[in-house]
């Protein structure tokens, strides 16, 4: 289960903002980084201020796999060296945010449609460092709409599959378009779960046809979480 341990940041007499505590975790990550070797990085608002403070020290590292195009620019602005993940075959972390993390490190991602090379990046390194403000800590995953990563033609039994186990699925538009992924596919929100038995979940969702990646991270839950909180970064260790 969970072990927990406080950080040295220096706890604030006000409530800090969600924007101040992702910095907070995400100048936290810095010391997972292990020196000599490629780090896996996510993607999302959270992800953003680690990568703001992985340039501090990017003369440590050889570069980054990252998990989407977003994250690879931003990397890269920073003149940090980006591969992809079949030039590098291991990585000792994957950083990244989460939507929602239960008591045992099982995740939903996918909140910013990177869900499949997120899945991908991280199940290439040895360790899921997961950073996040206290808000996504939930006792239940499924609160937090579960994205699907889905091929067009499959759309429509999936939604049914869905609303037969009492899922409402809608289809993720940008503007009045579907929204396209990294991938070239379209995404499904899935309302109205309650995924108590995450590991099963994602088994039983990854083999319907035409879903690319469900975006429970069970199998590749984190190891670690820091979690952003008014007393300072928490630090949950998952066994
Ligand atoms: C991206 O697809 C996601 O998995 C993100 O990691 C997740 O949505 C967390 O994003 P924020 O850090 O922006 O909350």
């Amino acid at each position: 289960m969970v072990s927990m341990s406080n950080s040295s940041s220096t706890p604030s007499p006000r409530a800090l903002t969600q924007d101040e505590l992702k910095t907070l975790v995400g100048q936290a990550a810095l010391e997972y980084v292990v020196p000599g070797e490629w780090v896996g990085v996510g993607t999302g608002s959270t992800v953003n201020k680690f990568i703001e403070a992985l340039g501090s020290i990017r003369h440590k590292i050889p570069g980054a796999v990252s998990s989407s195009l977003a994250s690879t620019e931003r990397l890269r602005a920073l003149g940090i060296e980006v591969r992809e993940a079949n030039e590098v075959d291991w990585l000792a972390v994957y950083i990244d945010g989460a939507d929602e993390i239960d008591p045992r490190g099982c995740m939903i991602k996918g909140g910013g449609a990177a869900l499949t090379r997120e899945k991908i990046v991280a199940a290439q390194a040895e360790r899921f460092i997961c950073i996040a403000d206290a808000s996504k800590q939930v006792p239940v995953l499924g609160k937090f709409p579960l994205p699907v990563e889905v091929i067009p033609m499959a759309t429509t039994r999936i939604i049914s599959q869905f609303a037969a186990m009492g899922g409402r699925a809608v289809l993720r538009m940008a503007g009045d378009k579907p929204l396209v992924t990294d991938n070239g596919q379209h995404l499904l929100d899935v309302h109205g779960l309650k995924i108590d038995k995450p590991l099963g979940f994602e088994s039983l969702i990854s083999q319907w046809p035409g879903v690319v990646t469900v975006g429970v991270f069970a199998f590749q839950r984190a190891n670690i979480c820091l979690l952003g909180t008014d007393a300072g970064v928490q630090t949950l260790r998952f066994d």
